[in-house]
C-alpha cells in the first residue's frame, strides 16, 4: 500500500499519528519559507505543511517546485490546526507536517483550474474531460449516479426482478426514434440497428416466463440533441408479467421514493399525483407539466364568442379555441419590452400573435385594463373574465386563439417560460412528481398525413376503445403512463398488447399491413401466439434522473464521457472518416466521397 489514508479521512482523532497520503496538488503557497500544499483526491482535501526544520531541505525544495495537478506521495505527522481550523473542510481540524515527499508524477499546466468554482467553457471541459472529471462537482455527480444505480438494483432485487442483458446489435424496426445503423461485413448490403431500447426483447423475456425483468440498458437514438438528450443514454428498464397499470406505477414510484430517501434523505409523498394526458394538455398545455407553480390554462371559448374581440371571435368561427392564463402579480417584471419579446416567442412557435392585458390598478375599473386586447372587449366580457381568471391588481393575462393543438403548445411553452425563467417560480429542490396517464394511442402527423404511435406500437389500447381502431383511431386511448418530475419526463411505459390479433390491428391503423407486419415484427407476433402472459413495464431515463437529483444544468454533467450538442466526442475527435479499404470491406461507398469523372456526376 502506498498510502494509509485518503485526503478526506483524517480528523482530530488521528492527531500525532504518522500517515502517508497520495493525491493531486490543488494549490500551493509559500508563507515566509513554510510551504502549504492542499492535496486533493476523490475523498477531499488535506493541508500539507513543509517546514524545512521538520521535513529537511530536500523535501522542502521539492515541495517548492510542485505545481498544480502534480501527483504527490507524502508521509508526515497529523497535527492540530488549533485556532486556524477550517470548519468548512471535513479535514479542517488538522494538517500534516510532512517528513518526506515523493513526486509520483508531474503535470503540464492544466488548461483550466480544477477548483470547484472555476467557470470553464464546455468545449474545453469536454476536450480535457480527464481533467474535468477531477472537479469535485463532476466526481459528486458520478458518485451519486453510482449510488442511485445501487439503490435501484437493491430495490428491484427485493421485488424479485431479475437483471438480464439484451442485445444492442439488433434489427431495424420502423416507427420509433431514428436508428444508428451498423453495416455487416459478413452480410453484404445488410445492416444491424443499434437498439433504441430493449422494448421487444423485454417483452419476449415475459413470454419466456421471467416474470420480472430489470436492465440498466444502454440505448442509441440518432436524434437532434438538447440539454436533456444524448445519442447514447442509459435506461433503467423494467418489465413485469401478470400486472395492471397500478402495479407497475406502484413499483415505479416506490423506486423513485427509495432513491430520494437514500440519496437525498427526502420522504416523497405517496401516492404521486395522477392526471390524464387530456387533462394535462388542457390545463397545462403539456404532457409533462411542471407543477412547481400554478398558472393553469383556462378555457374561454364560450366567453370568446361574445367577448367583442374580433381576433378571438374569428378563431372560434374557424373551429379553434380561445384560452388564457393569468401570471399573477407580474406586471412589474413583465415590461413592455418583455411582452414584445414574448409575442415574438409565441410567433416563433407558430402563433399568429399573443394578446395580453395588464391590470394596472383596481381590476373593477376599466382604465386599469391595459394592452392590445383590453380596449376591444365589452364591459360584460371584462367582468366575466375577471371572475374566471381571478384577476387582481398587478396581474398579466395572456390569450391564445387558434387550433387546440397550437393553443396548447403556445400557452404551455409560455407558462414554462414565465414560471422557470421570467418570474422565477420554480426551485430546483422542490420535487413535484406526477403521473400523466392514458395518452392517445395514435398521433396524427401533418407532415406525412399518417397516424403514428404516440408511445410505441406495442402499447395496449383500453379494451373498450378497441372497436375504434378501424373507424376513429384518434379517439383510442392507451394504457400508458409517464413519470414527470418538475416538467421533465423521467420515465414512461405502458401495458402491452399480449395477443397477436390486437397487435396486428394496431399495426394496421399505423399503415403496416399483414405482410409488412410479418416481415418486420414476425418474431413478436409469433411469440405472442405462444402463450404470452399479460404484461407491461416502464423505463426511466437514468441520465435525466441524475441530472435532476444533482440539480445539474445539463445531462452532459452526469455522464462521464458525453457527446456535444452536435453529437461529437471532442476528446476522441469522433466521428471520423474511414479509409476506402475499410468501406470496401463493409461493402459500402461513401456518399461524402466526390464521384470521379469516369463515374459521372
Ligand atoms: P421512452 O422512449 O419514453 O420509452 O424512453 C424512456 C425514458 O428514457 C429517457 N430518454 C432519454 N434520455 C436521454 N437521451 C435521450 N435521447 C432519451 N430518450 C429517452 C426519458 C424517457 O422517459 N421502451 C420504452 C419504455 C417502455 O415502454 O417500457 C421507451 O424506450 O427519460
Ligand atoms: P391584431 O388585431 O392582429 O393587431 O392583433 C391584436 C392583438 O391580438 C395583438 O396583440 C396580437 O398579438 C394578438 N393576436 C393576434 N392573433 C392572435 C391569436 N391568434 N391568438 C392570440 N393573440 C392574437
Amino acid at each position: 500500500m502506498i498510502r494509509t489514508h485518503t485526503c478526506g479521512q483524517l480528523r482530530a482523532a488521528e492527531i500525532d499519528q504518522t500517515v502517508t497520503l497520495c493525491g493531486w496538488v490543488l494549490n500551493y503557497r509559500d508563507q515566509g519559507g513554510i510551504i502549504f500544499i492542499d492535496l486533493r483526491d476523490r475523498d477531499g482535501l488535506t493541508q500539507l505543511v513543509f517546514d524545512r526544520e521538520v521535513c529537511g531541505a530536500e523535501a522542502h525544495d521539492l515541495a517548492g517546485h510542485a505545481r498544480s495537478e502534480w501527483v504527490l506521495q507524502v508521509t508526515g505527522v497529523v497535527k492540530s490546526r488549533g485556532e486556524r481550523k477550517n470548519p468548512k473542510l471535513a479535514t479542517g481540524e488538522i494538517e500534516i507536517f510532512a517528513k518526506s515527499l515523493i513526486v509520483l508524477n508531474r503535470a503540464e499546466t492544466p488548461p483550466f483550474e480544477i477548483g470547484e468554482h472555476s467557470r470553464v467553457g464546455e468545449e474545453a471541459r469536454l476536450k480535457y474531460r480527464f481533467l474535468d472529471l477531477r472537479r469535485p462537482a463532476m466526481q459528486r455527480n458520478l458518485i451519486i449516479r453510482h449510488r442511485v444505480l445501487k439503490t435501484v438494483r437493491d430495490y428491484c432485487d427485493h421485488h424479485r426482478f431479475v437483471e438480464i442483458e439484451t442485445p444492442t446489435l439488433c434489427k431495424y424496426t420502423p416507427g420509433g426514434a431514428r436508428n444508428f445503423l451498423v453495416p455487416s461485413r459478413m452480410h453484404p448490403g445488410s445492416f444491424y440497428a443499434l437498439a433504441e431500447s430493449p422494448q421487444l426483447f423485454k417483452q419476449l423475456l415475459m413470454v419466456g416466463g421471467y416474470d420480472r425483468y430489470l436492465q440498466v440498458a444502454r440505448c442509441y437514438r440518432d436524434e437532434d440533441l438538447r440539454n436533456d438528450r444524448q445519442p447514447e443514454f442509459t435506461q433503467i428498464d423494467l418489465e413485469m408479467s401478470f400486472i395492471d397499470m397500478d402495479d407497475i406505477m406502484g413499483i415505479g414510484e416506490g423506486m423513485a421514493r427509495e432513491v430520494w430517501r437514500t440519496i437525498l434523505g427526502i420522504e416523497l409523498p405517496a401516492p404521486f399525483r395522477r392526471m390524464t394526458w387530456t387533462e394535462a394538455m388542457l390545463t397545462y398545455g403539456s404532457d409533462k407539466p411542471d407543477l412547481r407553480y400554478g398558472m393553469p390554462i383556462i378555457e374561454l371559448s364560450d366567453w370568446a364568442v361574445t367577448s367583442g374581440f374580433s381576433v378571438f371571435q374569428r378563431s372560434i368561427e374557424s373551429k379553434g379555441v380561445v384560452r388564457a392564463l393569468n401570471a399573477k402579480r407580474s406586471s412589474d417584471v413583465l415590461s413592455r419590452r418583455t411582452l414584445d419579446s414574448l409575442t415574438e416567442f409565441a410567433k416563433g412557435l407558430g402563433a399568429k400573435g399573443l394578446a395580453w392585458i395588464k391590470i394596472l390598478g383596481d381590476p373593477s375599473k376599466a382604465e386599469s385594463w391595459q394592452g392590445p386586447a383590453a380596449k376591444n372587449i365589452t364591459e360584460a366580457a371584462r367582468s366575466d373574465l375577471a371572475r374566471r381568471l381571478e384577476v387582481g391588481e398587478g396581474d398579466v393575462l395572456f390569450f391564445g386563439a387558434d387550433s387546440n393543438k397550437m393553443v396548447c403548445s403556445v400557452l404551455g411553452a409560455l407558462r414554462v417560460e414565465l414560471g422557470t425563467k421570467l418570474l422565477n417560480l420554480a426551485r430546483g429542490d422542490d420535487w413535484q412528481f406526477l403521473w400523466v396517464h392514458s395518452a392517445p394511442l395514435y398521433e396524427w402527423s401533418e407532415e406525412s398525413q399518417t397516424w403514428g404511435a404516440n408511445h410505441h406500437p406495442f402499447t395496449a389500447p383500453y379494451a373498450e376503445h378497441i372497436p375504434l381502431l378501424g373507424s376513429d383511431p384518434g379517439k383510442v386511448l392507451s394504457k400508458s403512463y409517464d413519470m414527470v418530475l418538475n416538467g421533465n419526463e423521467i420515465g414512461g411505459g405502458s401495458i402491452r398488447i399480449h395477443d397477436s390479433a390486437t397487435q396486428e390491428r394496431v399495426f394496421q391503423a399505423l399503415g403496416i399491413d399483414h405482410e409488412e407486419a410479418q416481415r418486420k415484427f414476425g418474431f413478436l407476433l409469433h411469440a405472442l401466439s405462444y402463450g404470452a402472459p399479460p404484461h407491461g413495464g416502464m423505463a426511466f431515463g437514468l441520465d435525466r434522473l441524475i441530472m435532476l437529483i444533482t440539480q445539474s444544468e445539463s445531462i452532459r454533467d452526469v455522464i462521464a464521457f458525453p457527446k456535444t450538442q452536435r453529437g461529437r466526442d471532442e476528446m476522441l475527435d469522433c466521428p471520423t472518416p474511414v479509409t476506402d479499404r475499410q468501406l470496401k470491406e463493409l461493402h459500402l461507398v461513401s456518399a461524402a466521397a466526390k464521384p470521379t469523372a469516369a463515374q459521372g456526376g
